[in-house]
């Protein structure tokens, strides 16, 4: 036998049986944005390499050593997009939609990261996000933090997250931390280990965010940004901060989220939950102010964040699977012989011409009545259409309810479309 072929590692297939899922968090994610007022965007998979470069930042985990970059045919490095941000403001730039305007921008698709595959950190993975452009309040922060707690709220699974907040500051408070942090670290230096050396002079702040546990005492032990924040970065935050008080919504201050990737500003916030191992962070954002000017636009603030869906998607699954209805057809039509067939077919697409919105399901492989019985009851259909022989004959058709106990019905087809509405 041929030996076949395997997906990607770290990419993954959904499954009929996993997609209820999926189309309910969706469903109610483009509900939100609606009422939200957010608009959808698609933008490309493929970007040109620079753009990820220019934006995520050059000596960050993702640009250094998980893209999926590759020269395409005429000889320019492109990239499979490694997170949503950058594509939008890039089209947004490019097609005019930020100058003296406002947008409010939702993103819904994969992202490719080449991270060692664990549970709920794959290759390829989907993320919903919003991006908020031209926007600098901290309101709008406080909005996008509350159209994620009436998800939680609607998914049942409020009680299992945690709101995390940061602020990162101005350019000017960042500058003047990352000088001391520089300090502080470089006198530690031999306790760092090789990823942080490299980071030493031109990321320090994601030092913070090592994982490492042989480094975690000096982290504990260094300086803190909230010490080194201006008065106009403390404003921002502490009225952040008011908005969460006022709508009750709970939050810990993290000194040490930094997030990772550069373009961040201000606000950072992150959503955890220990219900999902390792990988605990499902939503995560930020103020990024900067990156549309970086990027060759006019300075425009924006802040934004992305939700990792298959994180979510395993929270509903364990906590909340009642929530998901089964999507299953109304009628299995039943269709034996040659005859019954061939009228059959014609019959099923006049019952979707009149009732549009019932689930059908037509045997079109033949069998035995047995047979066809055992299929419609495996589809878990309500009811069973019959079509035999001596239906045909008769111009009639039989009805059999697969999941209550009412007697079997056969009726003239003429009176089908009424009997099924009843
Ligand atoms: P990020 O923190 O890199 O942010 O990713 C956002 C979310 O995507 C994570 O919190 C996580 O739920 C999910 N995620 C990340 N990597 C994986 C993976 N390998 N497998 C499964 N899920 C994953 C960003 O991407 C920013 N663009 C967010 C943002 C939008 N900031 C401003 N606007």
């Amino acid at each position: 036998m041929t030996k076949y072929i395997q997906a990607v590692k770290g990419m993954n297939d959904i499954l009929p049986e996993e997609i209820d899922y999926w189309h309910f968090l969706e469903a109610e994610l483009r509900k939100l944005t609606d009422v939200y007022g957010y608009e959808e965007i698609r933008t490309p998979i493929l970007e040109k390499t620079d753009l990820f470069q220019r934006s995520i930042g050059e000596v960050t985990d993702i640009v250094s050593k998980e893209m999926y970059t590759f020269t395409d045919r005429d000889n320019t490095s492109v990239t499979m997009r490694p997170e949503g941000t950058a594509g939008v403001v890039r089209a947004g730039i490019e097609r005019g939609l930020f100058y003296n305007q406002t947008q409010r921008l939702w993103y819904l698709g994969p992202i490719f990261r080449h991270e060692r595959p664990q549970r709920g950190r794959y290759r390829q993975f989907y993320q919903f996000g919003l991006e908020a452009i031209g926007f600098s309040s901290p309101e709008v922060e406080a909005e996008q933090i509350m159209f994620l707690v009436r998800l939680w709220k609607f998914l049942g699974i409020a009680n299992r997250l945690e709101l995390q907040i940061n602020s990162l500051g101005t350019t000017e408070c960042r500058t003047k931390y990352r000088y001391v942090l520089i300090e502080y670290l470089t006198k530690h230096s031999d306790k760092l280990d090789e990823d942080s050396r490299v980071r030493l002079n031109k990321n320090p702040l994601r030092i913070l965010d090592s994982k490492n546990p042989a480094m975690q005492e000096i982290i504990a032990a260094a300086p803190v940004m909230s010490d080194y924040l201006n008065d106009v970065a403390k404003q921002h935050f502490q009225r952040l901060q008011e908005l969460l008080n006022a709508a009750e919504i709970n939050y810990k201050i993290n000194t040490r989220l930094v997030r990772g990737l550069d373009y961040y500003s201000h606000t950072v916030f992150e959503w955890v939950t220990e219900a999902l191992g390792a990988q605990g962070t499902v939503a995560a954002g930020g103020r990024y102010d900067i990156l549309i000017e970086q990027l060759g636009g006019q300075a425009t603030a924006a802040f934004g964040f992305a939700m990792g869906m298959e994180r979510i998607i395993e929270l509903v699954k364990e906590f909340s699977a009642n929530l998901i209805k089964p999507n299953n057809p109304d009628i299995y039509f039943i269709l034996v012989g040659d005859q019954a067939q061939k009228q059959g077919i014609i019959l099923a697409e006049h019952i979707r011409e009149h009732l549009p919105n019932i689930k059908l399901i037509t045997n079109t492989q033949g069998g035995s009545f047995k047979n066809q019985f055992k299929r419609a009851d495996k589809s878990a259909a309500t009811i069973a259409l019959i079509l035999g022989e001596d239906e045909v004959v008769a111009g009639k058709v039989t009805i059999k309810y697969l999941r209550d106990e009412r007697p079997q019905q056969t009726i003239f087809q003429t009176q089908l479309i009424s009997c099924l509405k009843a």
